[in-house]
């Protein structure tokens, strides 16, 4: 029975109901699941301990690569499982019980969790629920469309339980990669020279001894929902094609730029597009999240290799790339996002890292996570990782936000994500503030007079002139500096009339 998927004979007495699975699953432990941005998580098994949670209440930590698909995360609140959570997430449900204050969210680097937990800083893996396409002769874990965090939460669990997903073709064995740091004191450097480097494995070497369970399962990925390219994205990339092409120019990058990592989300994709109709060739991603933009690039030969840790694409272009996947295959890998987010490679291969904000400040601190500085959006993902080590850290977002009453350039930012001296490059669709070498009171100048939506730029400027009167390094009018934050809380609007 699924021998073609279930290649060691011993384990082919695990196969069990994803019930059955999850029962091993005890009230008050931490529990590692793979995923990454909807892309390769467990899904029976986390669906199954929902179900059995309604009837008999039971709380863990649950511990992921970064966002669930399939609204796992919506059912495992809705059924009151979560007690923590970490370290990402995208679903609106969870999101509310997390402002509730009702889950404990610990909103993470995503390089740094199994870090933590292979050096027992927080509370080891009791269980690890990983969805693969096969178990190898050796019982070892060949993963799905993402690696994540599955290959150190398998490697580091007490038990582990797979679910083996028949709608996820075979034809995805060969293309994971996977390394895991020594330890330390004789760690030994991360031998990824290249975005197209392969160290280590095809499939997750653990003790077969400890899968406790098989489960089989068919439910596909859920699609990934970013939305189009629009005419404001279409602007941001337009003044980052504009801002390669100066720097190529004036000898600082080639042609080729350097290899480039793309967030989550509507902007990050759209700004990948706009590198469609740009004049640079033979490009690389050292990437997380491989999006529809990456596979889109490589159809036009923009692209020669990319590098992730999960890919998450839309549902016609999954069709798409999986009724021909040997076209791509040998142009990809998947990491672990240890090392597809590691400081140490992103400094050494000399990353473009493009990221999104929800807002930035005068000064250049960027906030990614919190609406008004105290309620949660997603979390940092891998934006910290890639920003604080890139050759160059690229913040992208539209000037306004929900229908103009807010502005994303602020006099102080709510929450800082990235501290201006993570900060190299800002885009709105209204302009580049180039901020390398500059001093706090320059780099005031070049974000107002680039970056602010027309509506902001009066006030804007009357905030920066009258904080420079009372002088500083970094000026601010303190009593003013988060009142376009209280005015958006009390109003809905930052400015009022
Ligand atoms: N204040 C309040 N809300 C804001 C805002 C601001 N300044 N700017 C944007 N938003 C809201 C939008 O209105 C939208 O809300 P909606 O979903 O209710 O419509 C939402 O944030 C998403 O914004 P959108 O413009 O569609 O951008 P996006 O899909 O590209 O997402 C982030 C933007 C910042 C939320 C997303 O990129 C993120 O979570 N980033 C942090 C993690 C990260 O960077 N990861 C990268 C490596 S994993």
């Amino acid at each position: 029975m699924y021998s073609d998927r279930i290649r060691m004979p011993a384990l082919q007495n695990k196969v069990m109901t994803a019930a059955d699975a999850a029962a091993f699953i005890e009230d008050g432990m931490t529990v590692g699941m793979s995923g990454f941005t909807r892309a390769g998580e467990a899904k029976a098994v986390p669906q199954a301990l929902a179900q059995r949670a309604l009837q008999h209440p039971l709380k863990i930590t649950l511990m992921t690569g970064a966002s669930l698909g399939n609204d796992l995360d919506k059912q495992l609140t809705e059924a009151g499982v979560l007690a923590r959570r970490m370290p990402f997430q995208v679903d609106s449900t969870l999101r509310k019980a997390i402002n509730d204050g009702k889950v404990m969210f610990i909103d993470q680097h995503l390089s740094e969790t199994v870090e933590q937990l292979r050096n027992r800083q927080i509370h080891p893996v009791d269980v690890a629920v990983v969805e693969a396409i096969a178990l190898t002769e050796e019982g070892h874990i060949v993963p799905s469309t993402s690696v994540g965090n599955s290959a150190s939460f398998a490697i580091l669990a007490k038990k582990v339980i797979i679910e083996i997903n028949l709608s996820q073709p075979l034809s995805l064995e060969g293309l994971h990669d996977i390394y895991i740091p020594t330890y330390r004191p004789t760690r030994q450097p991360i031998p990824v020279l290249r975005a197209d480097s392969r160290i280590g494995g095809t499939a997750i070497p653990i003790d077969p001894a400890k899968i406790v369970g098989i489960v089989i399962s068919e439910q596909t990925d859920s699609p990934s929902t970013v939305l189009p390219p629009d005419a404001e994205t279409k602007a941001i990339a337009d003044h980052l094609v504009a801002f390669f092409t100066s720097e190529v120019e004036q000898g600082r990058l080639t042609p080729q730029l350097m290899p480039l990592q793309a967030g989550i989300g509507t902007i990050a994709n759209a700004v990948m597009h706009g590198l469609l109709d740009s004049p640079f060739e033979n490009l690389s991603m050292y990437s997380e999240v491989l999006q529809d933009s990456t596979f889109d690039l490589f159809d036009s030969g923009k692209l020669a290799f990319a590098s992730g840790s999960s890919m998450t694409l839309s549902a016609p272009k999954h069709e798409q790339v999986f009724a021909d996947f040997d076209r791509y295959k040998s142009r990809l890998v998947l990491r672990p996002q240890e090392i597809s987010n590691h400081p140490e490679v992103i400094r050494r291969l000399g990353i473009i890292g493009i990221n999104t904000a929800l807002e930035f400040d005068i000064y250049g601190n960027v906030n990614s996570t919190h609406v008004c500085g105290t309620r949660m959006m997603n979390g940092i993902g891998g934006s910290g990782d890639f920003a604080r080590n890139a050759h160059l850290a690229i913040f992208v977002t539209k000037s306004v936000a929900k229908a103009g009453a807010l502005s994303s350039v602020v006099p102080m930012v709510s929450h800082v994500d990235h501290t201006e001296h993570d900060v190299d490059i800002l885009v709105t669709e209204q302009g580049l503030a180039d901020l390398r070498g500059l001093a706090p009171r320059e780099r005031a100048r070049v974000i107002i007079d680039n970056c602010v939506h027309p509506a902001y730029r009066a006030a804007l400027n009357s905030y920066y002139e009258r904080a420079c009167e009372r002088g500083g390094h970094t000026p601010h009018v303190l009593r003013e500096a988060l009142a376009w934050h209280i005015n958006a809380e009390e109003t809905g609007k930052m400015l009022i009339d």
